[in-house]
């Protein structure tokens, strides 16, 4: 009898585990799938890799190679996988011809771990290496980049997805796309310089001449018809945000954000990223007779100069399979329980985004220098940041280290709840969010449009005892 048990068991857990069924045609997303790193330890709790950034021959479409700044040679870096209370260990080196760091955005580190030079870590010179060694304690999808000149370097190329998953997945969408939305300024095969278009084009941020998906200029996916499918995209543009349709307007599921799942999901026709953001959904592409299936990109107005001239742009092609359509079903909702973040006693922070007349660069009132703008919390302190926009353009505001929770104009906790680290403080707007700040160090908060944060919309939150003077040396 006994034997029978742990039979029937094994059986159970097997069924358990193959009931991921894929339901889409093979290679379905052979053109856009991104390259994993490749995991050289045995321990199943730890992910070991090796990530070098190197200037590298890229091709974003047939005919359109460029030489780019990369992670082990691709565009973007390749895909980490990981799950939440791994540890992640990365053989950092550096080829390229300037210093360069690897921030990991949005995971919880500690704070030598946070890849800012001046704040956190030195910068890793030239023919440098450095290892990333941290545990990523929460599920979401995370990206890294360089934290030094990152208006350029994120521009010519240097970003990549962390993926990390659920111990217990929730969701059960088997057929799953990670995808990282760019864009890159090429002209005549050769990277624009991060500087053109000069203080005007500090004030809009720069963004490219050709959108990418996962590195590619209008890639192709192939997809059964009704078919759900899982996707989590990350916007690293370094200025662009992405205002997404997909066909005649079909049905989103919003299930995550920034800090993985949220408390219920929403169902959306757009999805809008600011630079820096991500988003968890489900989707169930229906063909559309006649026209191909096209997720587009539609201009997205952050202010004066950003939707002039500009048109819906083409993004990825979704071709329906030879494969019979699936019955119509609603898109699942997903739960999972969020803890309200206790906002009795918490200590207002008051920001205000100014443009610096005359100089026509962007600061924090109370700035230029570091002091005036610097916020200080003692260790595990909760903050309620009110962060008010006056200055003309909407900017998307991430803050490292540590997940907050939005509120609404009254105070209330914006539902449903989710754990946030970017959010865009529209032109002209308040936004509101209270942020438990439990893990020492110097953490940065700045404009996600790198130019801006460049321009001067960056600072620290300074959360216990942090060395004094440990900021001159700062460079973004
Ligand atoms: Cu995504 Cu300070 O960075
Ligand atoms: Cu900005």
């Amino acid at each position: 009898m006994r034997y029978l048990v742990i039979t029937v068991t094994i059986v159970l857990c097997h069924a358990v585990i193959s009931h991921a069924q894929t339901l889409q045609p093979q290679g379905w997303d052979a053109k856009v799938k991104l390259t994993e790193a490749v995991d050289l330890n045995p321990d199943p709790h730890v992910v070991e890799i090796n990530l070098r950034a190197e200037i590298a021959p890229v091709d974003i479409a047939t005919g359109v190679r460029s030489q780019l700044w990369t992670y082990n040679g691709g565009l973007p870096g390749p895909l980490i996988r990981a799950r939440a209370g791994d540890r992640l260990i990365v053989h950092f080196s550096n080829a390229l011809p300037q210093p360069t760091t690897v921030h990991w955005h949005g995971v919880q580190v500690p704070i030598q771990m946070d890849g800012v030079p001046g704040v956190s870590q030195d910068a890793v010179i030239t023919g440098g290496s450095f290892t990333y060694d941290f545990v990523v304690p929460d599920a979401g999808l995370f990206w890294y980049h360089p934290h030094v000149m990152s208006a350029a370097q994120v521009g010519f190329g240097l970003y990549g997805a962390l993926l990390v998953e659920e111990r217990e997945d929730t969701v059960h969408a088997p057929d799953e796309l990670v995808m990282v939305l760019s864009d890159v300024a090429i002209d005549n095969g050769k990277l624009e310089p991060p500087d053109s278009g000069g203080v005007l084009g500090d004030l809009l941020g720069r963004e490219g001449n050709h959108l990418l998906v996962n590195g590619k200029e209008r890639p192709t996916l192939t997809f059964r018809d009704g078919a759900l499918q899982r996707w989590r995209l990350v916007n690293a543009a370094k200025s662009r945000y992405f205002d997404l349709v997909l066909g005649a307007g079909q049905p989103f599921m919003v299930i995550g954000v920034d800090g993985g799942l949220m408390e219920y999901s929403i169902q959306r026709e757009r999805l809008v990223l600011a630079p820096g953001e991500r988003i968890d959904v489900l989707v169930a592409p229906r063909a559309e007779s006649g026209t191909p299936l096209v997720l587009r990109a539609v201009p997205f107005n952050r202010g004066f100069g950003s939707v002039e001239f500009r048109s819906v742009e083409d993004l990825m092609t979704l071709t329906p399979a030879a494969l019979p359509p699936m019955a119509a079903a609603p898109l699942p909702q997903v739960r999972r329980s969020i803890e309200r973040t206790d906002g009795n006693g918490a200590k207002p922070i008051r920001l205000n985004l100014v443009l610096n007349k005359g100089e026509g660069q962007f600061g924090i009132e109370g700035g230029p220098f570091w002091e005036g703008t610097r916020v200080r919390a003692e260790l595990g302190e909760t903050q309620l940041w009110t962060i008010t926009n006056k200055a003309t353009w909407d900017h998307p505001i991430h803050l490292h280290g540590f997940f907050f929770q939005v509120l609404d104009d009254k105070g209330d906790p914006v539902r449903p709840l989710a754990w946030k680290d970017t959010i865009n403080v529209p032109a002209d707007k308040t936004m509101r969010f209270l942020v438990r700040l439990d893990r020492p160090g110097s953490w940065m908060y700045h404009c996600h449009i790198l130019d801006h944060a460049e321009a001067g919309l960056m600072s620290t939150v300074d959360v216990g005892k942090v060395k004094e003077g440990s900021h001159e040396a700062h460079s973004h």
